[in-house]
């Protein structure tokens, strides 16, 4: 008998639950849109080169199209539907609003999600590739403009709003910031 190509899997997305069959080579990126219709994740170029497909895997930013369906299973996927809380919207959301970080604004979800963990990983003094000091006594390095673009590389955006993007990534850090010192 020939080794079947689908499975039934269940997803944890968004804090909900979704049972399919998909086919063992059906991406994630796949799985959402077009069988879940969670059109928020966007496709760009399909090959793990643009971030237009970015969501969030146990907190850590992945590209859904580079990631299959099976191997998502038990983990916690986080879409750009989940990101804010009930009505109020997540702080990076916000900004961007705010700050017109997007023209036509089809990178703009896979652009949040990655800020949303960008900044989880500054916080959490993870060092990028223009940080000076990467010794671990040093604590996160301040979120300079350099250090912002460094970080949201992955997500290009072809309408280049790249200036108000990173204006955007950092008043919502700032905010963050101030958030957490205010509940000290
Ligand atoms: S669509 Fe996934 S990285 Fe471009
Ligand atoms: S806002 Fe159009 S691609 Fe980024």
């Amino acid at each position: 008998m020939a080794p079947s190509t689908s499975s039934a899997i269940t997803l944890n997305i968004n804090g909900e639950k979704f049972t399919l069959t998909v086919d063992h080579r059906t991406t994630l990126l796949d799985a959402l849109r077009e069988r879940l219709d969670l059109t928020g994740t966007k496709k760009g170029c399909d090959q793990g080169q643009c971030g237009a497909c970015t969501v969030l895997l146990d907190g850590r930013r992945a590209v859904s199209c580079l990631q299959l369906a099976v191997a998502a299973e038990g983990r916690e996927i986080t879409t750009i539907e989940g990101v804010a809380e009930g009505e109020r919207l997540h702080p990076v959301q916000q900004a961007f609003l705010d700050l017109d970080g997007f023209q036509c604004g089809y990178c703009t979800p896979g652009q949040i999600c990655s800020a949303v963990a960008v900044i989880q990983e500054h916080a959490a003094g993870w060092p990028s590739a223009v940080t000076d000091d990467v010794r671990p006594e040093a604590g996160p390095p301040p979120l300079t403009d350099d250090e912002i673009r460094e970080r949201m590389s992955g997500n290009l955006c072809r309408c280049g709003a790249y200036v108000s993007i990173v204006q955007a990534v950092a008043r919502a850090a700032a905010s963050e910031e101030q958030d957490k010192g205010a509940a000290a």
